[in-house]
């Protein structure tokens, strides 16, 4: 089969988001891209400001806002097929993901092995290290938030939608039979781009377990703190979800949301790749295609089988299948389409998402450091309590060379970010960790690249910083006495990754080995001055170099200038 490698999107399509589209099998036929929802997308309006406030404090204007298509009202008893046989009655809770998954021995969740479009559970594997509390006397004095938006409908460029067009555009002239009758009646449940009901939810807990973590950060002398997301709506309402959980719902008193502008030409940190001129999502879709074609042969002609009439069902649509499996369930609450697949083709669909991201914006990708750097040049600003003048790497210095709209005393800096952005950030942070080789032909086990680990939905990054009144004893098995050593006050940088520590010494040396994969600030510091470098973003966003093949880059960065 000819497929034709995918244009970048990124440089044709205005609405072009967080990057991943699902893997593209379009051929020269190709349907019509998101028709159903042309007419519900807004384009960017540049309304002039209606109030007072500047514009990146103006949370009405409504501008950038991308598209905002929703869906009709679910009805779950209409769609839900529960109680299954054999399955004693288990409550939605809102979803309704108890549908029995051919082969699934061991009571897994498919849910979790949704890469980034499962939605939110803490990662239950961990990063390689236990979790250790904060020893007496040390405390909680910092934190950088940076969280992704919650559950959504697909993106407008995405192949479900396309699958979505094609069924209803065939509808009456197919049949479909056994497992698949339910096709029969369906019909189109998706809106696009914007937070579905449990996307919010997620969001509003995520404020409220932060809350609990660290409501200790905010001032007590009651003033503002300026939290900061993009101008996207779900990104927007993510963020207001997130701060009713946090404050309650007069949270405006407590914080002010600056939005900066995401649409491309502008600047903006929590969605670099938007000011990146290159992209590598095509060397991961290709790839990614390239596993899919193994791992869903039996699938497909297991649909194909059930379908006949006027319907010419590829294996694109197999595969964009399971993709709505995904977003069908968090947008009305149950899917058919979930219990077509086995629990082996689960996996093998997670490892597609795990090869295209760690290939689109990863360290499998020459681009990966270099959409990350801007916000971690951000991060070591904050901690070092200065703004930033030098217009580098998609920093916006109108607002991040002013402590106004840029706070650098702030003991609570919440940020809102996507997916492939916020793994970039891990890369440029050289979290080596993440950089394994994935090879296309197999599953590798025991990976540590897991999306739905590391950015499902509503995933985030919880960067704290630790004072201890001495230095910690890096082996925390010792007795309570043993646990400060003789030393001077000591800070430490904790990362915590859905609610996992992320064992820093891991990747970064100059860290130690330490039990609790803490890392002494002063250390820390030093290294990331050196990974700003490494990331090398002129060369590697602008520059003109030949785009490497899937599997020669593994440093997140493009071959070097000679
Ligand atoms: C912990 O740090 C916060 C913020 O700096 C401060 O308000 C609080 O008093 C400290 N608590 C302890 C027990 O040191
Ligand atoms: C939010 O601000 C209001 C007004 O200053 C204050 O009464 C309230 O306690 C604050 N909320 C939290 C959770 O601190
Ligand atoms: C920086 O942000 C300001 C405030 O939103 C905006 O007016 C300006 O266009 C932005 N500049 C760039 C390059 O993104
Ligand atoms: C139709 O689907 C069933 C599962 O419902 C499967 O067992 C069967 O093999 C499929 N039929 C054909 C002809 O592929
Ligand atoms: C940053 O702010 C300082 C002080 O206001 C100003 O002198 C400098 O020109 C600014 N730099 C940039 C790049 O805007
Ligand atoms: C935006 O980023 C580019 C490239 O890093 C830089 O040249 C430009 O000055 C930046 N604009 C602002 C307003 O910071
Ligand atoms: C961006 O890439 C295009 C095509 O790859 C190239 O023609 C253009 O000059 C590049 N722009 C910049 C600012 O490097």
């Amino acid at each position: 089969m000819l497929w034709l490698v995918k244009l970048s999107l990124q440089l044709l399509d205005p609405f072009w988001d967080a990057g991943y589209k699902g893997i593209d099998f379009r051929t020269q036929s190709s349907l019509k891209v998101g028709s159903v929802l042309k007419s519900d997308c807004q384009t960017p309006t540049a309304t002039a400001p209606s109030s007072k406030l500047p514009d990146y404090f103006d949370t009405t204007l409504g501008w950038y806002a991308g598209p905002t298509a929703t869906g009709p009202s679910p009805w779950l008893a209409q769609t839900n097929a529960a109680p299954f046989v054999g399955v004693s009655y288990i409550p939605n809770t809102p979803l309704e993901t108890q549908a029995p998954i051919p082969g699934n021995k061991h009571g897994y969740n498919i849910f979790e092995r949704l890469g980034h479009m499962s939605p939110y559970f803490p990662n239950p594997r961990g990063f390689g290290v236990h979790e250790y509390p904060v020893p007496p006397g040390a405390n909680v004095t910092w934190l950088n938030m940076i969280h992704r938006h919650g559950s959504r409908y697909p993106e407008v460029t995405g192949n479900e939608l396309r699958l979505a067009q094609k069924l209803t555009d065939a509808k009456g002239k197919y049949q479909a039979h056994g497992a698949l009758s339910f096709l029969n009646d369906w019909r189109n449940v998706l809106g696009a781009e914007i937070l579905v009901p449990v996307g919010k939810q997620q969001l509003f807990d995520s404020g409220t377990l932060h809350y609990y973590q660290y409501g200790h950060l905010y001032p007590n002398d009651g003033s503002k703190i300026i939290a900061r997301t993009t101008t996207q709506r779900r990104m927007l309402e993510s963020a207001e979800y997130f701060m009713a959980g946090f404050f309650g719902l007069g949270w405006t008193q407590n914080a002010t949301l600056e939005l900066v502008i995401e649409s491309k030409g502008f600047n903006n940190t929590l969605a670099g790749y938007k000011g990146c001129n290159r992209t590598s999502w095509d060397i991961g879709g290709k790839t990614s295609r390239e596993w899919a074609e193994t791992y869903l042969q039996d699938a497909h002609q297991r649909i194909r089988g059930n379908i006949t009439g006027g319907l010419d069902w590829t294996l694109s649509d197999t595969y964009s299948a399971q993709t709505l499996c995904a977003y069908e369930t968090v947008a009305v609450g149950f899917s058919h389409w979930c219990n077509l697949f086995t629990y082996e083709e689960w996996e093998a669909f997670e490892y597609s998402l795990d090869i295209a991201f760690a290939a689109g914006t990863g360290f499998l990708s020459p681009i990966g450091r270099a959409i990350g750097i801007g916000y971690v040049s951000e991060v070591l600003a904050r901690m070092q309590h200065h703004v930033l003048s030098s217009p580098t790497a998609l920093i916006n210095t109108t607002l991040d060379n002013n402590t106004v709209t840029f706070p650098t005393q702030q003991a609570l800096n919440l940020d809102f970010s996507h997916d492939s952005n916020i793994i970039s950030i891990l890369v440029a942070f050289g979290l080596t960790q993440f950089a394994e080789y994935l090879p296309p032909t197999r599953i590798l086990p025991e990976r540590e690249f897991v999306m739905a680990y590391i950015e499902p939905f509503a995933g985030r990054l919880d960067i704290e910083v630790i004072q201890a009144p001495a230095p910690i004893n890096p082996s925390r098995s010792v007795a309570v006495h043993e646990l400060y050593e003789d030393g001077p006050p000591t800070s430490y940088v904790h990362f915590v990754l859905n609610q996992r520590t992320v064992p820093l010494g891991k990747s970064l040396k100059e860290c130690g080995n330490r039990d609790d994969g803490w890392c002494e600030m002063t250390a820390f510091l030093e290294v990331q001055k050196v990974q700003v470098e490494k990331a090398d973003f002129e060369w590697a966003c602008f520059g003109d170099y030949e785009m490497p093949e899937y599997g020669t880059v593994s440093d997140g960065r493009p071959p070097s200038k000679e």
